[in-house]
C-alpha cells in the first residue's frame, strides 16, 4: 500500500487523520516537532488501529534534515501537511514566527516534492480565508478577504504558493481543504485535542469549565444580528474531517482530480450559535455549564457555515456525525485525558 507522509501527525486533526489512513490500509510516516503535541499520541493511534505508524521527530524549518528525510523516503506517494502554528492571538504578536513556521516550511516541502516522480499534496487551509463572507452558506467561489491575522494570512499565502507551484509542476497535484470549526475526538477517547494553556477555542473551553479547570465560560457577545444574538459557526466532527482527507488523497492518487490544484470546503453545512453549542453540551453531559455573557471578542466574525455541495458531489463525501456526537466525544475525551 502507498506510503503517505503526515506532517504534524501527532496534532489534533493530524492524529485523527493518521487513524483513518491506517484504517484504509495506507502506510503512514509521521513527522512532528512535538511543539504542540507529545509522543504519547503515538500510543493512542497504535491502540486504536493496532499498527504503530513510523515516526520521526523533525522540525520542518531544518531544511537539510527535510532534504535527507525525503531522500530516505523517496517512495512517498502523498503528503498531508498539517504542521503549522495556529494561535490567532499569538500570530498577531509574533508575525515573523508565523511566517517562518507556516510559510518557509511549506516552501521547503514543496521543493522536495518537485523532485518526486508523482505526488499528491493535501494542505490544511481554513474558512478563515473568507473572513465575513457576504453570502451564506459559503461556497468555494466566495472571494478571499483581507486576512484578519498573520495566522489567517499564512493560510491565504499558503494556498497561493501551492497554486502557483502546481501550474509549473506537472508531477504535483494538490488539494487545499478549507476547514470550518473542527471539534470532538475519536470515540475511543484515545486521541483528542490537547490545548496548551488556556484554550482559545470554544469547545475545549466548555469541557475544561465543566471539569472544573476553568471557572466559567465567557460567551463573547449576545448582541450580534443572529437569532439568539451569539455568533454562528459550522462545527465539524474531527473524525468526519479526518475521513475527508483520505477521500481527497484517494482522489489525487487515482487521478480523479479535475485540475492540478483544487479547493474544497469541509463543514457540515449547518450553522450553530454559541448558545446552541452550550445547550448541546449540557444535553449530552447531563450537567449545567457555568457561563456568562460578556462583551464581543475583537476580530470575531458574525456567522460562517459551509456550502458543502462541491465536497458532497465531487469528493463524494459528507459528514455523518452530529454536533451532539462531537460534544459527547469531546466530553468523554476531557474526562479521560486527565487520567493519561
Ligand atoms: C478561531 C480563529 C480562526 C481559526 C479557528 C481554528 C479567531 C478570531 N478565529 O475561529 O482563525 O481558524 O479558531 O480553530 O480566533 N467563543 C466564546 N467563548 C470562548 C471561546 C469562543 O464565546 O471562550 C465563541 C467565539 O466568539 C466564536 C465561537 O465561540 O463565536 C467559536 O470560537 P473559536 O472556537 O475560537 O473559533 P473561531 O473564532 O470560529
Amino acid at each position: 500500500m502507498d506510503k503517505i507522509l503526515v506532517t504534524g501527525g501527532l496534532g489534533f486533526i493530524g492524529s485523527h487523520t493518521v487513524v483513518e489512513l491506517q484504517n484504509e490500509g495506507y502506510e503512514v510516516v509521521i513527522i512532528d516537532d512535538l511543539s504542540n503535541s507529545t509522543e504519547k499520541v503515538l500510543d493512542g493511534i497504535t491502540s486504536i488501529t493496532g499498527k504503530k505508524p513510523l515516526f520521526e521527530k523533525l522540525d520542518l524549518k531544518e531544511r537539510d534534515k527535510v532534504e535527507r528525510f525525503f531522500e530516505k523516503h523517496s517512495d512517498i506517494k502523498g503528503v498531508i501537511h498539517f504542521a503549522a502554528s495556529k494561535a490567532v492571538g499569538e500570530s498577531v504578536q509574533e508575525p515573523l514566527l508565523y511566517y517562518e513556521n507556516n510559510i518557509s516550511t511549506l516552501v521547503y516541502i514543496l521543493k522536495e516534492l518537485k523532485k518526486l516522480a508523482s505526488v499528491g499534496f493535501i494542505f490544511s487551509s481554513s474558512c478563515t480565508v473568507y473572513g465575513q463572507a457576504d453570502e451564506l452558506p459559503i461556497t468555494e467561489n466566495a472571494p478571499v478577504k483581507q486576512a484578519e491575522s498573520p495566522y489567517g494570512n499564512t493560510k491565504q499565502i499558503g494556498e497561493e504558493i501551492i497554486s502557483d507551484t502546481c501550474k509549473v509542476t506537472p508531477n504535483l497535484k494538490a488539494i487545499a481543504l478549507r476547514y470550518f470549526n473542527p471539534v470532538g475526538s475519536h470515540e475511543s477517547a484515545k486521541i483528542g485535542e490537547l490545548p496548551i494553556g488556556v484554550p482559545q477555542n470554544l469547545v475545549p473551553f466548555i469541557t475544561q469549565t465543566a471539569i472544573g479547570i476553568r471557572e466559567q465560560l465567557s460567551v463573547f457577545g449576545d448582541d450580534y444580528p443572529t437569532p439568539d444574538g451569539t455568533c454562528i459557526r459550522d462545527y465539524i466532527h474531527v473524525v468526519d474531517l479526518a475521513k475527508a482527507h483520505v477521500v481527497a488523497l484517494n482522489r489525487l492518487l487515482k487521478n480523479k482530480n479535475k485540475t492540478n490544484y483544487e479547493t474544497f470546503n469541509l463543514g457540515t453545512g449547518t450553522g450553530s450559535s454559541v448558545l446552541e453549542v452550550v445547550k448541546a453540551f449540557e444535553k449530552v453531559s447531563g450537567q449545567k455549564l457555568n457561563y456568562k455573557i460578556v462583551g464581543r471578542r475583537e476580530g470575531d466574525i458574525i456567522s460562517a457555515y459551509a456550502d458543502t455541495t462541491k465536497a458532497n458531489n465531487e469528493l463524494g463525501w459528507k459528514t455523518q456525525l452530529t454536533l451532539d456526537d462531537a460534544m459527547r466525544s469531546a466530553w468523554k475525551w476531557e474526562q479521560k485525558v486527565r487520567e493519561l
